[in-house]
């Protein structure tokens, strides 16, 4: 792997991921999955979409790869819990896929390429391992586009310091935003392109979101990313960490997070090949279907 994961997979991490489903995450794509298709998921994680998306193909098949083998523990537990015999789990990188040209319907990957250096030469990856007419589908937050409530000068300090420190690790904080941008360069030319949120206000979501914050400030490894970069010190992670317990303390509190989504289709033999400079012709495909608008 080329890089460092911004977060690692501390408590405070897993608790975020481990909240995740195929339908608050994977929503663009559920209406594409046919009930036999072979999926990969592209940085699993602990694996809560993927097991979700392997209970969407029941005559399917589903692999998730991730670079951090210990994290598969506990996304092999999540399969057993919930009985589910169609996925397996292996290490690997998203720059490498250890797969064929062509082996895979969906090729899926949520939250993964804002922490990668390459996100085009991994998305370019991913349409190698994806069948002609399969899909790519990638979603990712925006950190520069994350409002809230109540207004504090100090959580618009914390949205500054996590995209000075995902920069200094190589990754693309607002990446929402540039998923588009980043499938045209890895040689999609038909890409269904949306946009949905995660919003938090309820009394249970404002607890887990703000403690789990404070404490990736103060306890995981993106505080300690962000003092050996030497963009803030343990007293300025601590003063952030309190706002982020007074906003989860505010019965007021609101939190939205935006994210980009994209469906690229993959391409033909002779698209693949003319992408290395081929004279085949390449085929250009039907329209994608109905556009989604994520809500
Ligand atoms: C933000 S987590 C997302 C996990 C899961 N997709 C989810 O949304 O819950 C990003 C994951 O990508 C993995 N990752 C980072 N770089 C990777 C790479 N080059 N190849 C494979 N996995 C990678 C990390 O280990 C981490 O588990």
């Amino acid at each position: 792997m080329r890089e460092t994961y911004l977060h690692g997979h501390h408590d405070s991490v897993l608790r975020s991921h481990r909240w995740r489903t195929a339908e608050n995450s994977a929503g663009y794509l559920l209406p594409r999955l046919a009930p036999g298709a072979h999926v990969l998921d592209v940085g699993c994680g602990p694996g809560t979409i993927t097991v979700d998306l392997a209970a969407r193909v029941p005559q399917g098949q589903v692999t998730g790869i991730d670079a951090a083998a210990d994290v598969l523990g506990l996304a092999r537990e999540e399969a057993e819990r919930r009985g589910r015999a169609n996925v397996r789990f292996e290490t690997g990188d998203a720059y490498r896929l250890a797969f064929g040209d062509g082996t895979f319907d969906v090729v899926h990957a949520h939250q993964v390429l804002q922490h990668l250096s390459d996100p085009v030469a991994a998305l370019t990856e991913m349409r190698r391992v994806g069948r002609p007419g399969g899909l790519v589908a990638a979603r990712d937050s925006d950190y520069a586009g994350m409002i809230w409530y109540p207004e504090d000068p100090e959580l618009t300090e914390w949205q500054d310091l996590y995209r000075r420190v995902a920069r200094a690790l190589g990754g693309e904080p607002d990446a929402g935003r540039r998923l588009l941008s980043w499938a045209r360069a890895a040689g999609f030319t038909e890409v269904e392109a949306s946009g949905s949120a995660w919003c938090y206000a309820a009394p249970g979501e404002r607890s887990w979101w703000g403690t789990l914050w404070a404490e990736r400030l103060t306890e995981s490894p993106f505080g300690d990313r962000a003092v050996d970069h030497g963009l803030a010190t343990r007293a300025d992670l601590r003063r952030l960490a309190g706002a982020w317990l007074r906003w989860a303390a505010s019965e007021d509190g609101w939190f939205l997070i935006p994210h980009g989504e994209i469906l690229g289709r993959c391409g033909t033999l002779a698209c693949n090949l003319s992408l290395v400079g081929s004279y085949f012709p390449c085929h250009r495909m039907g329209a994608l279907g109905h556009r989604r608008n994520g809500g």
